[in-house]
């Protein structure tokens, strides 16, 4: 099948481009680099042996997508195009509906007049806010966003349901919500990016661990967790992005008794601390982090993480990856880009 990627350049999409590669899928990167280089395409080759076809431009360009629609047989939509900085967001908010929302209307407009059957949308965790219970179900409620990035998602969300469920079968779509990718490729030739200081964990602790920051601050060790650190589910991107595929597959079968539109989490279904983490890395890396415990960040939630039953149940999907890798992984590509 051949697959369009939106956002196909960055941290997860390049992944993906990869993991569609080696299920047999032909991908075609649409991205306009806002957030990624374009020297992940040489990683892609590397890894990939060519480069993956790429066309350059801005997603909420109607009259760009309509050329990329009609250059293309396309097949399905991965749709990852998208900011998601939560700060930033907050201070540029019109940037982020502008740009999460705008790309999602014009792609999701292309799909559907081009007949184009599959679309899988990324969406987050984030849309759980703060959890009544633990793990996040599906079916357990979306809590008000509290940050404009956060309320793309939701958005979003209601957007793709409305239109699948509005074009009577000829669409079907997934939306995939992911709890906390990390990692890279093995070959360490592909990862993330993060432009300036990064805000997330771990680029933030691979870039101490490497002497670009000096210290990494945990925020908080007061909440009423075990270790008083706070809790997420973090998935190693290579087994996020094979949840794609995963997803595709289970778009493109002719199983007709399954809902046009659905949602799945995608985590390991495991919880991990903070100060967990830290250790984990020290221990397999070797490498001593400089760490400090601070005051915790606004907006930040006690525990997060996924039940995965329902991804595992119907797609036959579930991570595979360890954290113990996942973090070895980051710490080789973290150690490339320093280089
Ligand atoms: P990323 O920034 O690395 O990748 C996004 C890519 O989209 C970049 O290459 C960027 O240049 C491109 N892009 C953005 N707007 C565009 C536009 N208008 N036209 C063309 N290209 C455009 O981000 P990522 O971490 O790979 O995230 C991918 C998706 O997953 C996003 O929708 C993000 O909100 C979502 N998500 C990410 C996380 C995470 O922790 N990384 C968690 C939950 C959801
Ligand atoms: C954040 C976003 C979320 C987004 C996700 C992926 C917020 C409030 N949430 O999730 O919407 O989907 O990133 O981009 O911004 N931590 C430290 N020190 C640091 C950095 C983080 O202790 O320097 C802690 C945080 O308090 C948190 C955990 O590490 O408990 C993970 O943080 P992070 O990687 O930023 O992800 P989330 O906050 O879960």
């Amino acid at each position: 099948m051949n697959i369009l990627v939106t956002g196909g350049a960055g941290y997860i999409g390049s992944h993906t481009v990869v993991e569609l590669t080696k299920a047999g899928h032909v991908p075609i990167i649409l991205d306009d680099f806002r957030n990624s280089r374009e020297s992940v395409l040489d990683g892609l080759e590397t890894i990939l042996g060519s480069r993956p076809k790429t066309y350059v431009g801005d997603c909420t360009d109607a009259d760009f997508v309509e050329t990329v629609f009609l250059a293309e047989q396309i097949d399905g939509v991965i749709h990852f195009a998208a900011l998601k900085a939560v700060g930033e967001s907050i201070e540029k908010p019109l940037l982020y509906y502008r740009n999460n929302i705008g790309s999602l209307v014009t792609v999701l407009d292309a799909t559907l007049r081009h007949g184009v059957k599959a679309f899988v949308f990324s969406s987050s965790a984030t849309v759980y806010g703060e959890p009544d219970s633990l793990p996040i179900k599906e079916t357990d409620p979306r809590k008000p966003a509290t940050s404009p990035y956060g309320n793309t998602k939701q958005i979003g969300e209601d957007i793709l349901r409305d239109t699948t469920l509005a074009s009577a079968g000829s669409l079907r779509s997934i939306a995939l919500r992911y709890f906390n990718p990390i990692g890279a490729h093995e070959s360490g030739t592909i990862g993330e990016l993060p432009l300036g200081i990064p805000n997330n964990l771990v680029p933030y602790l691979t870039q101490t661990a490497a002497g670009l920051r000096e210290r990494l601050t945990i925020f908080g060790d007061d909440y009423e967790t075990a270790d008083g650190t706070c809790i997420r589910d973090y998935i190693h991107v290579v087994d996020l992005a094979r949840a794609h595929i995963a997803a595709l597959d289970h778009l493109f079968s002719s199983e007709t008794d399954q809902p046009a539109y659905d949602v799945y989490n995608v985590g390991t279904g495991h919880g991990t601390s903070v100060a967990e983490l830290v250790e984990t890395f020290e221990r397999e890396t070797g490498v001593k982090v400089p760490h400090a415990i601070g005051p915790r960040r606004h907006g930040d939630i006690s525990s997060c993480y996924a039940n995965a039953d329902k991804i595992r149940r119907t797609l036959g999907w579930s991570a595979e990856i360890p954290l113990s890798q996942a973090l070895t992984d980051s710490w080789r590509w973290q150690q490339n880009i320093t280089a």
